[in-house]
């Protein structure tokens, strides 16, 4: 398995193209099945991810066909077409790799009017599970079963517009109804909704192939059912979360870094924090520029939070840059149980840091040690890979294809950039 070797110490300079995001291209994927398409995507990242996706998709009797970019700062071109019928199966052997496998539900559902998709595995950071999903969809007509570790779902007329409340905030599960309502019969109705930028993406792609959707952007989104959706092309939002990582990168390393192809409005409450503990950010036509001295950074508290908060994908890096800070930092996590795997490596580093119940207490400190390092999920992989940077010696990070599955290039954009970063290929 590759490791990634980091040598901490080195400044920052230069510029980091971001990629498409990964939790707008999934989706955008599994939209997909609405139609017999052909759906082109541009601005799609190389990542393991998508592969997965993919690899179900086919499955699922979608055509793919995908350019991938050899350019850094070019995404790729991804075309899916599903002229005939879809196959209904979504298997374990394929869902159990990733969560977002479940974003097939809803599109099933809508076009064939059944479904059996496998319970998702994906990153171990609690319990995730998919009731809301289900409740959604049974809000819709649809009959939903359990029966060895698959769901079970069908709808024999077609799904039925609904007006449904999230009884909590989802994400994924925003973007399933959203989907599945493009080609219900009548108006569906979504409160609560979720605010992440990638479900405006996902609104737009499917505004694009023709469906009737208002209030993207907003809490309350209305559809109304057409009754087929046609072919589109759509390029993939930037990576917010690839972006913020960027941002703390330089605020560890210091130095000046131009980070492009990006929104300063998609990491603005991370800004925000970062300015609060002595980064200069300077927005650009394209991004933003990340300005920092190499001085300690400022302890500021953080606390995840839906977006326009700020996001429980960014706490892992935010935390790395705390383990530098001049005081003490709480960073308390709401979203997820158990996102805290991370610490204990980081601690192997050096850092300081303590768990009361859902917050981590960071100790800022002056130095920390590169040691070899286990990556336990995706995001915290790159926390890792983070502090390397800024700790003293060769710091190795074990289990990087966690990381594999959404950064794409991690080493070669940190590198460009003057880090002394580099891949191990082989056993570790
Ligand atoms: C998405 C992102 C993930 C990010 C998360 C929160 C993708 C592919 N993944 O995940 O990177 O960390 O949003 O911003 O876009 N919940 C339930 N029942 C459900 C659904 C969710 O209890 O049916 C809970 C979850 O366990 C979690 C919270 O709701 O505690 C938020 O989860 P959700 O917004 O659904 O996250 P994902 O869509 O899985």
């Amino acid at each position: 398995m590759d490791r990634i070797r980091i040598g901490g110490g080195r400044r920052l300079h230069g510029e980091i193209p971001i990629s498409g995001a990964k939790n707008a291209a999934l989706p955008l994927i599994a939209a997909s099945l609405l139609s017999s398409g052909p759906l082109t995507l541009t601005n799609v990242p190389n990542l393991v991810d998508l592969g997965s996706m993919v690899e179900l998709l086919e499955v699922l009797g979608v055509g793919v066909t995908w350019e991938k970019s050899s350019v850094l700062g070019v995404g790729g071109v991804m075309r899916l077409s599903a002229p005939g019928p879809v196959a209904t199966l979504a298997p374990y052997d394929i869902v159990r790799k990733m969560r977002a496998s479940f974003f097939v539900l809803g599109p099933l559902l809508a076009r064939a009017h059944q479904a059996r998709v496998s319970l998702p595995g994906g990153c171990a950071i609690g319990a995730r599970p998919v009731d809301v999903h289900l409740k959604g969809l049974a809000a819709m007509g649809a009959a939903i079963e359990l029966e060895e570790g698959y769901v079970v779902a069908s709808c024999p007329g077609g799904l039925q517009g609904a007006e449904f409340e999230f009884p909590m905030v989802s994400v994924g599960a925003t973007e399933n109804l959203l989907m599945a309502a493009s080609l219900a019969h009548g108006r569906t109705v979504l409160s609560n909704a979720a605010l992440e930028p990638e479900i405006k993406d996902l609104g737009e792609c499917l505004i694009a192939m023709g469906a009737k959707i208002s209030g993207l952007g907003t809490t309350r989104i209305v559809i109304d059912g057409v009754a087929e959706l046609g072919p589109a092309t759509h390029p993939v939002l930037p990576d917010r979360i690839e972006t913020g990582t960027y941002a703390i990168a330089a605020a560890i390393a210091g130095g000046e870094v131009d980070i492009t192809g990006t929104r300063v409005d998609l990491v603005a409450s991370l800004l925000m924090l970062l300015k609060r503990t002595g980064a200069e950010i300077i927005p650009t036509d394209n991004g933003m520029k990340i300005v920092r001295d190499g001085r300690r950074p400022r302890s500021i508290d953080a606390r995840t939070e839906p977006f326009p908060g700020f996001p429980t994908d960014l706490q892992a890096q935010y935390m790395a840059l705390m383990a530098f800070g001049d005081g003490l930092s709480h960073i308390q996590e709401t979203i997820f149980e158990n996102r805290f795997m991370h610490v204990p490596e980081l601690a192997r580093m050096g850092a300081d840091i303590s768990i009361e119940g859902d917050t981590a207490i960071v100790r800022g400190q002056a130095r920390l040690k590169a040691a070899p390092v286990m990556a336990t999920d995706l995001r915290a992989s790159s926390s890792l890979i983070l502090a390397g940077l800024g700790a003293e010696g060769n710091t190795i990070v074990n289990r990087v294809y966690h990381l594999d599955r959404g950064f794409e290039r991690i080493e070669e954009k940190l590198s460009r950039c003057g880090a002394d970063i580099e891949r191990l290929r082989g056993e570790g």
